[in-house]
């Protein structure tokens, strides 16, 4: 039966239930319903709208109800009521009897989806921060295993300068080390409890609402009731922040996809998370990272929806704000899988050192170390890079790296390149100059290293 039926005297059309019922999406806020539950029962007996033993009765069959469905989906689905909140309800009264009839007074679903959405986010955001954190660690574990592994650099997936394979890792854990942040702040934001904000205009009963959100487990009440229920922004920041993950998440499986490659081949990944291909035998793709970077733009997707959604509702709750969960579940699903997938990856990754060594010795990516020895000679760098934009034409034409030129060669271009040049043309010199706070330079890395684990 539905919670509303006093006021109606016609039947709803199966369609307009099909349409209007929620129960088989936010049948996922089932244990918060029944905590929000426990937590308003005890609000109301405060205040004397039911006893003591009342109160102990229906929280008795909340816990019951709590460890019966337990997370069985299907066991709430089938039963065919209109949401989560009329499923428990429903369950409660087939428990208790009348009691249970009791248990809404003062709250409306309200308040009551707010509540148990905000739960399920804090819930979920916590697991969300300790993927994070298993990603993060994998990315300092790759960058120690391979700090002096040489790799090219790229700008506009030219080979620009070498780098080792350490500091690439390192870029990535500032990037998720961003979003630790972000998650933190949003989850702080959506700290505050909607619970006792009534329909809209707050409850009825002087319900100690700083109590109720401490008994909770939020930081806060909401301020006013109707902000509360109709606030949904913690939906759009966690897909924000989700969205901007992703983003950093792809970019790291395009990176990877490149590095192996038939091409680069500068890496291998492992068996566990790659296939093969039906007809092509030789194959083995990287389909776990393809995947990552396809499901970006689902997450992507649902922001807009959610977005979209809220844009211009008036206030206080409207039915179109039901359509928050669908998004934001498949936004928290897709993030979560995604970092557990990345950070698989990463342990089963093996870096081919030759292959990504000759690369990098490839590509001219010393020029600007030539550049650099005419600068300490004593010319401008405006002229040496000039210099050297005609030194790589005349090696490109002799099809040798830069380093392979004779002195009395590279006299052509300029008098003052003497023997001493050779030893700045190294990978070595390249890495080493790069001493500097956020350089390549293997101490420093060794040194970002150190702080992250610190
Ligand atoms: N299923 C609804 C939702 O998710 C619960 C709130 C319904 N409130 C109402 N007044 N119809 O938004």
């Amino acid at each position: 039966m539905a919670l509303w039926g006093g006021r109606f005297q016609g039947e709803t059309s199966a369609l307009f239930k099909l349409f209007n019922d929620s129960l088989p999406v936010d049948y996922r806020l089932f244990e918060q319903d029944v905590v929000g539950s426990i937590a308003w029962a005890d609000a109301i007996a405060s205040v004397g709208i039911i006893t003591a033993q009342e109160c102990t009765d229906l929280k008795a069959a909340l816990n019951e109800l709590l460890v019966e469905v337990g997370n069985d989906p299907q066991a709430i689905i089938s039963n065919g009521a209109e949401d989560i909140h009329s499923f428990v309800e429903q369950k409660l009264i087939a428990k208790v009897g009348d009691l249970g009839k009791k248990l809404h007074t003062g709250r409306s679903r309200n308040d009551q989806v707010a509540t148990d959405l905000k739960l399920w986010c804090k819930k979920e955001g916590a697991a969300l921060l300790a993927r994070l954190g298993t990603l993060h660690a994998e990315l300092i574990a790759l960058a120690e295993r391979e700090v002096d592994a040489v790799m090219p650099g790229y700008t506009h997936l030219q080979r620009a300068q070498p780098v080792t394979f350490g500091h690439w890792a390192l870029a990535y854990v500032e990037m998720f080390e961003r979003d630790i942040s972000r998650l933190q702040d949003a989850l702080g934001r959506a700290d505050s409890c909607p619970l006792g904000s009534g329909a809209l205009a707050g409850t009825a009963y002087p319900i100690d609402r700083h109590a109720l959100a401490a008994a909770l487990n939020f930081a806060r009440p909401t301020l006013n009731s109707l902000d509360s229920v109709s606030d949904r922004d913690h939906v759009v920041e966690l897909c924000s922040t989700a969205s901007i993950s992703m983003m950093h998440l792809s970019r790291m499986a395009e990176d990877l996809i490149f590095f192996n490659s038939g091409e680069a081949n500068f890496i291998s990944l492992s068996d566990q998370v790659t296939s093969g291909s039906s007809l092509m035998p030789q194959k083995k793709n990287p389909d776990a990272l393809e995947l990552i970077r396809g499901k970006t733009g689902r997450v992507y997707g649902s922001l807009m929806g959610i977005l979209t959604t809220m844009k211009a509702l008036p206030l206080a709750y409207n039915k179109d704000m039901q359509e928050d969960k669908e998004g934001l579940f498949d936004v928290v699903d897709s993030w979560a899988i995604c970092l557990d997938m990345a950070a698989l990856v990463l342990s089963g990754l093996t870096v081919n050192r030759p292959q990504a060594l000759v690369a990098a010795q490839q590509g001219y990516a010393n020029a600007t170390e030539l550049a650099d020895y005419l600068v300490a000679k004593g010319m401008p760098f405006r002229e040496a890079h000039h210099v050297v934009g005609e030194v790589v034409v005349f090696a490109i034409g002799e099809q040798k790296p830069i380093e392979d030129l004779s002195v009395a060669e590279l006299q052509q271009f300029a008098k003052v390149i003497s023997d001493d040049v050779y030893p700045n043309l190294t990978i070595e010199a390249c890495l080493e100059k790069r001493d500097v706070l956020g350089g390549t330079a293997i101490n420093q890395v060794q040194a970002a290293i150190a702080a992250k684990k610190a």
